[in-house]
């Protein structure tokens, strides 16, 4: 079967390197592309940490830096999370500066996809290059098939009290993609919380060779939930729903982002019952099977090197 082509926008951030194993050696997906948006920690550092894990790993697959701040909300980063390097535990070999193109982000995405008939968008880091891009070149929209996202939340936030990270660290750019007309799919705060993998299971994933041993490090540093409650892989959310759709309960529905909210700014307002009576924009996720999940990541983990 044809493995299906994909371009990945990213922050990594600890659950981004995660995510990005499970993608580089999965036997359904061809990465064709990897850019870097300042997220999780500024800009210079997701892109050195993309591309020393590919480094790592061995991958030669393209590396392409995308925008530095929001466009209008100040850059706040997650370095309490995942550490000042974004990638804190685990010290690197030098990477491969070969793999970094010289063309901005957005224009090597929209170069990758127009040559595609079809190809997956993940952006599992805020929305700035991906709202970019649909603004600059709005011809590339027919060729996704969809852009499978990390954001948002169905009930409270991890960067405000009703905001996720990825969403309210550009709002605006959120919005844009939620107005897009693209096909979207939303894997929110709420599953990666329900489906936190436990210590037992992170301590297993440390004897899988030297990327397990890597990722082990990694999330021995990382700052969101505990071995005892679980680690929450918000990131490996959109991935699985990529690889195995079934792990979640989905539903169509429409979203927005609130901007002029006092206190609910970067919101993602997900609007289950209808009350807004508008057109269905974006298919989110209200569950997961969590031992499935639990055993698809730990599988799908095995397999890295
Ligand atoms: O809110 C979680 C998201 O923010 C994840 O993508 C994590 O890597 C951070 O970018
Ligand atoms: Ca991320």
């Amino acid at each position: 079967m044809a493995k299906e082509k994909i371009i990945i926008d990213t922050d990594p951030g600890i659950d981004d390197a995660v995510a990005l194993a499970i993608a580089v050696f999965s036997d359904k997906l061809d990465v064709k592309l990897i850019t870097t948006v300042a997220g999780n920690v500024a800009l210079e550092k997701v892109t050195s940490n993309a591309l020393k894990l590919l480094t790592f790993w061995n991958k030669k697959i393209p590396v392409a830096q995308g925008a530095d701040r929001p466009f209008i909300e100040k850059f706040v980063d997650a370095s309490h999370v995942h550490g000042q390097s974004g990638l804190a535990g685990f010290d690197f070999p030098e990477p491969d500066m070969s793999l970094l193109c010289s063309e901005h982000a957005v224009n090597k995405m929209r170069d990758v996809i127009m040559a595609e008939e079809k190809i997956t968008l993940a952006a599992i880091g805020p929305l700035t290059n991906i709202a970019l891009l649909f603004a600059m070149y709005p011809d590339v929209k027919p060729r996704i098939s969809r852009l499978v996202m990390m954001g948002g939340s169905l009930t409270r936030g991890n960067r405000g009290v009703m905001s996720e990270f990825n969403f309210a660290t550009d709002p605006h750019a959120a919005k844009m993609v939620f107005d897009s007309g693209v096909p979207l799919v939303m894997a929110d705060l709420d599953v990666g919380r329900k489906a936190g993998i436990p210590g037992p299971d992170i301590e297993k994933i440390g004897t899988f060779g030297k990327t397990g041993a890597m990722l082990y490090a990694l999330l021995k540093k990382y700052r969101s939930g505990t071995f005892e409650s679980g680690l929450r892989m918000y990131d490996s959310c959109a991935l699985a729903y990529i690889l195995k759709p079934e792990l979640f309960t989905s539903t169509r529905v429409f979203a927005d982002i609130e901007l002029s909210g006092t206190l609910t700014s970067g919101c993602s307002v997900v609007d289950l019952d209808g009350f807004l009576q508008k057109k269905a924009n974006t298919t989110v996720f209200t569950d997961v099977d969590v031992p499935a999940f639990r055993s698809w990541f730990t599988e799908a983990l095995s397999h890295c090197d």
